[in-house]
């Protein structure tokens, strides 16, 4: 359905900004609110469903969690879905995002479910139209499960949230993407060379990440400061995803100094 900005339901949309002296203190304020919101959540409900974004940004807030938090609620009733990953990359690779999140916060945490996208995982084959339907039943999970209580994303400096790249569609769902040459040469640092990073992606289509029911971003750095800035202050537009965050669900920018000023 299209958004109408003057709706009710788009005028009662909370969004809050927290502007963080550095990376680590938007790291322990990001992991302060997020246990928060989770404990609050599993006081009333048996399960919590959280998607996690990979990326550099929310390293220091899954380090902490493990740190300072293991204890602080019961993980296992924690379900997981994963927001994105690279194609056509094996989960077993350190590269992909499933990895990374089996790495730094399932298996750490001892998270009770999650669900991995990376292709992979998918029961058939690598084949596309199999992969489809993967992706179709991977959706009805997560209304199985009740649908997404709480976001973490982080962004891209181009605005993309997950992997929905500029020009996405608002209405989008679980998809293969083709990858912006900003957001390769972006996403390089993390490998050897940029010919090593793949051209093609899969993610949650913003419809799906947009109805979550409690949103944080987090963004640090200079080079986010153009996004951030334009995502709470300039026009809702498919040309900078993340502006959809506010016109969706409740979401807390959490950001640092660089990323703001
Ligand atoms: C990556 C991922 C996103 C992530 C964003 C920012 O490519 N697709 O899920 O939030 O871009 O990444 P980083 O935190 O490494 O800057």
């Amino acid at each position: 359905m299209p958004f109408d900005l003057f709706s009710p339901d788009c005028l009662s949309i909370k969004l809050n900004l927290r502007v963080e002296e550095n990376y680590l203190k938007m790291s322990q304020v990001a992991a302060e609110l997020l246990v928060c919101e989770l404990r609050n959540l599993l006081t009333i409900k048996p399960k919590a469903v959280v998607v996690l974004s990979a990326g550099g940004t929310p390293e220091m807030l899954y380090s902490l969690l493990v740190r300072k938090y293991k204890d602080s609620l019961d993980w296992r009733r924690v379900v997981l879905f994963q927001m994105d990953d690279y194609w056509e990359m094996s989960v077993q690779n350190p590269k992909s995002m499933a990895y990374y999140l089996l790495d730094k916060i399932v298996y750490p945490l001892n998270i009770g479910t999650h669900y991995l996208l990376n292709v992979f995982t998918a029961k058939s084959t690598k084949l596309v139209e199999s992969y489809t339907e993967f992706l179709d039943e991977f959706e009805e999970k997560i209304i199985a499960e009740g649908g997404i209580d709480i976001i973490v994303h982080g962004i891209g400096s181009n605005g993309h949230l997950g992997f929905n790249e500029p020009g996405s569609s608002f209405d989008s769902k679980a998809r293969i993407v083709t990858l912006e040459k900003s957001t390769i040469l972006e996403n390089s640092r993390f490998f050897n060379s940029i010919t090593e990073v793949p051209t093609q992606a899969v993610t949650l289509g913003l419809n799906t990440l947009s109805k979550a029911r409690k949103i944080f971003l987090l963004a640090s750095g200079k080079n986010k400061k153009s996004a951030v800035r334009g995502c709470i202050l300039g026009p809702v537009t498919k040309s900078l995803p993340a502006s959809i965050l506010r016109i969706s669900s409740s979401t807390t920018f959490i950001v640092d100094k660089e990323a703001w000023f």
